[in-house]
């Protein structure tokens, strides 16, 4: 059975990533999720703020330019921040050393300024690839939507001037017009996009009437946003598609991979069940494949995607009219 699969332009053994997680972020961890089967990992994000903030001589110069979100100012430890990049490079070498399936480095960012300058010393740590996780809530109501699009173009076109290894793209889909803005961003120059990131979802505690996280880990019914966007964006993009977000079990790597997508990144799945879980969905993928006759990914990929299914239009249905209609 061949479940290999090319990502990024890397050959992979099979369609399974480790996604960006604090599951992501040791050496250990990582060694253990490379023991288990995984085709590539991605490591935790670096931060955005973290990079500038080492470029930047002092904590007062940045605010005053306005680089700092008054929110991630709280969350970081200024006096640690070489630390935290020189670590950060230290693990993609240490884990290009002791492993032997691909190293993606992550990037967390929100503008194209001069932050970009790190991507090339991730290059230099030896990092097979980069995926940046490039997500601003459009909550701005001073920013027009072309603005606030530009932003990801811009991420892509500089760090591109940085770096020669692939460069991927990890977005949510808060876009107004997000196929034509997806297949547009395919054609920048990158070479993936990781459909979708899931955010940090707000919650109220109505007892202590304080903001709480809800969901932090995904659930398999998630897999239906990130599902329904590889199959109408498959063959109609100028780049790799990668899917993340409600990947629990085997049968949704099947369903990605029918969808189109080249791969599949796993966080929650990882967190809920450990990295054993790693090595079942793989022999579930493999007894699929077997049960249907399938002796490698590209004899199924893209079978159901929306160019190719039967029935392009259940992947534009949104309402549930004949649900209701035929139980009333
Ligand atoms: C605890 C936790 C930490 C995460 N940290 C990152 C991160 O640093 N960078 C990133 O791009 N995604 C991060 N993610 C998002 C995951 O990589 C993934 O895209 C998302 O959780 C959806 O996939 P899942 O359903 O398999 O969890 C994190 C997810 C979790 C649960």
């Amino acid at each position: 059975m061949d479940l290999s699969t090319t990502y990024l332009g890397l050959k992979l053994k099979n369609p399974l990533i480790a996604g960006s997680s604090g599951l992501t972020n040791s050496l250990d961890d990582l060694k253990k999720i490379e023991a288990q089967g995984a085709a590539a990992v991605v490591l935790k994000s670096i931060f955005e703020e973290e990079i500038v903030m080492e470029l930047e001589e002092t904590f007062s110069q940045m605010s005053s330019q306005g680089f700092i979100y008054p929110e991630t100012m709280e969350y970081f430890d200024y006096d640690s921040i070489e630390d935290t990049l020189s670590r950060y490079l230290k693990l993609i070498s240490d884990a290009k050393k002791e492993l032997s399936i691909p190293v993606i480095a992550s990037i967390n960012c929100v503008t194209a300024q001069k932050w970009t300058t790190f991507a090339h010393d991730i290059q230099e740590a030896g990092a097979d690839a980069i995926e940046l996780n490039a997500f601003i809530l459009p909550s701005d109501f001073n920013r027009s939507t072309e603005d606030f699009e530009q932003v990801y173009f811009d991420i892509v076109s500089e760090v591109k001037k940085q770096v020669s290894i692939p460069v991927s793209l990890k977005v949510g889909y808060f876009f107004s017009n997000l196929g034509p803005f997806l297949q547009k961003l395919s054609h920048s120059g990158v070479d993936g996009l990781v459909l979708f990131n899931r955010f940090y979802h707000p919650d109220v505690d109505i007892d202590k009437m304080i903001i709480t996280a809800s969901n932090v880990l995904s659930s398999p019914d998630e897999l239906s946003t990130s599902l329904r966007w590889i199959a109408i964006l498959s063959e109609r993009v100028g780049c790799d598609l990668a899917a993340s977000t409600g990947i629990h079990d085997g049968g949704a790597i099947v369903k990605q991979i029918l969808a189109g997508a080249q791969a599949v990144q796993v966080a929650s799945a990882l967190y809920k069940n450990g990295f054993g879980h790693i090595e079942q969905m793989l022999s579930q993928l493999e007894d699929w494949m077997e049960a249907h006759d399938y002796h490698s990914l590209d004899r199924f990929r893209g079978k159901l995607s929306q160019s190719r299914s039967k029935n392009p239009a259940a992947y534009e249905r949104v309402q549930f009219m004949k649900y209701f209609r035929d139980r009333s």
